[in-house]
């Protein structure tokens, strides 16, 4: 039996790990699966740990208010370490391109553990952009041992970058297992939001490189809602405070404008389906709209997701004012233009990501993820 050390650190994280962590502990001959909170989130990882009712060995409870990138990555070092000597894992495997992950890559590597990166090989090509995240991804993927990419696009980056072709593998995004996971569940409460009659704009903002542009979004995003009264525009806020404290201050007064808390993973897909357009700089949020068919708009500059884009079920629209004015007041007005992103096949996943993941690492193989038609 081999001892498995998973870390995690953030929402999304947890979200797109859980279903690893599931798959892996239906499996107690091969695997014992170990897992290590950061806690580089804490009321949004606590909020996800028990949707997903998951399981926890240990938590390094790092979370500062406004913390700083070196602070925090020198911090999870020192304290993953420690994890390691307790633990002794003969395998660490971390998800994405969070200050967790690199940590939790680089540490590894220093004790010559091998270590297993889920969501390998996303590249932007700007190295500041998503900053910190496409560095990260970068330095993570050249010390991992196993690359398990969500598409072929990602594998390929990885073989460009001169990564072993026998040590990756494409095995869908398993965030779309934790969605149609999710989806099957009976014990989901509708969010009081999601009942709201007309229609839906979903907002999510929070990525760094956004903040310098934020009060210049959050003015396009209020002349939106403005002109568009027949539609309400939600916002689950994100608690960095560098978004929250800006937001409630350009939107709080808006009457068809709703800032919410965050919601739990189940009540943030009823309010995702329910939506008629989503507007985003969220990574998983841009695979999970179109698995569930709605239209979303990406309010960045480049992406490391460009599947979504080419299979044309979300829009690459930029940080300007103006483009995202004109490309949102086009789709809040134009449904045939909406109705053929709906349209659009889901690239990111089928649902077994978790599993063809867990194979690799019992049997050495797995069949390969193939996206439907244009993906
Ligand atoms: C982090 C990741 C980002 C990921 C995002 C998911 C890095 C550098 N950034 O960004 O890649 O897309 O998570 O949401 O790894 N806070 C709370 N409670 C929480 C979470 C955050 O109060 O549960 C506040 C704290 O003040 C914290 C701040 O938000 O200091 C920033 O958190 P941090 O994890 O550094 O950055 P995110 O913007 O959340
Ligand atoms: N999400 C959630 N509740 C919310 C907002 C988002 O469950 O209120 C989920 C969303 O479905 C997606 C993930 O959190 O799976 C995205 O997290 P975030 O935007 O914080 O990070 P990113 O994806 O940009 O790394």
């Amino acid at each position: 039996m081999k001892r498995v050390l998973i870390a995690i650190g953030t929402r999304p994280e947890l979200i797109k790990l859980a279903p690893v962590v599931r798959e892996m502990r239906s499996r107690p001959e091969e695997f014992d699966v170990r897992v290590v909170l950061t806690g580089q989130h804490r009321e949004l990882l606590d909020q996800m740990c028990e949707f997903f009712d998951l399981a926890v060995d240990a938590d390094l409870e790092v979370m500062q208010p406004g913390q700083g990138l070196n602070k925090l990555m020198a911090k999870i070092m020192a304290r993953f370490d420690v994890i390691l000597d307790d633990i002794e894992p003969e395998l660490v495997i971390a998800q994405g391109d969070t200050t967790t992950v690199l940590a939790a890559a680089m540490a590894s590597y220093y004790r010559a553990i091998p270590f297993a990166h889920v969501e390998a090989g996303l590249r932007s090509g700007d190295l500041m952009s998503p900053f910190p995240e496409e560095g990260n991804r970068r330095a993570i993927g050249a010390v991992a041992t196993w690359h398990f990419a969500p598409t072929l696009r990602a594998a390929s980056n990885l073989l460009a970058e001169g990564i072993d072709p026998s040590r990756v593998f494409v095995t869908g995004n398993t965030v779309v297992d934790a969605l149609l996971q999710t989806a099957a569940r009976d014990d989901i409460t509708t969010p009081e939001v999601a009942t709201t009659p007309g229609k839906l704009t979903l907002i999510t903002l929070h990525r760094r490189e956004n903040f310098a542009r934020l009060d210049g979004l959050l003015a396009t995003l209020r002349t939106l809602a403005e002109e568009n009264k027949d539609t309400t525009f939600v916002w689950p806020v994100h608690p960095n405070p560098s978004v929250r404290q800006r937001a409630y201050s350009a939107l709080g007064d808006v009457e068809n404008v709703r800032l919410i808390e965050p919601l739990d993973y189940g009540q943030f897909v009823h309010l995702m389906k329910r939506a008629d357009l989503i507007l985003t700089d969220s990574g998983g949020i841009q695979e999970e709209a179109p698995a569930l068919g709605v239209p979303v708009l990406v309010l960045r500059d480049v992406t490391e997701r460009p599947e979504g884009i080419e299979v044309g079920a979300a829009m690459l629209v930029g940080t300007n004012p103006q483009d995202v004015y004109k490309f949102a007041s086009a789709l809040l007005r134009d449904s045939l233009l909406a109705q053929r992103m709906r349209r659009a096949p889901s690239p990111y996943g089928d649902g077994l990501a978790s599993k063809r993941i867990a194979d690799v690492l019992e049997t050495g193989t797995c069949a390969s993820f193939q996206p439907t038609k244009a993906a």
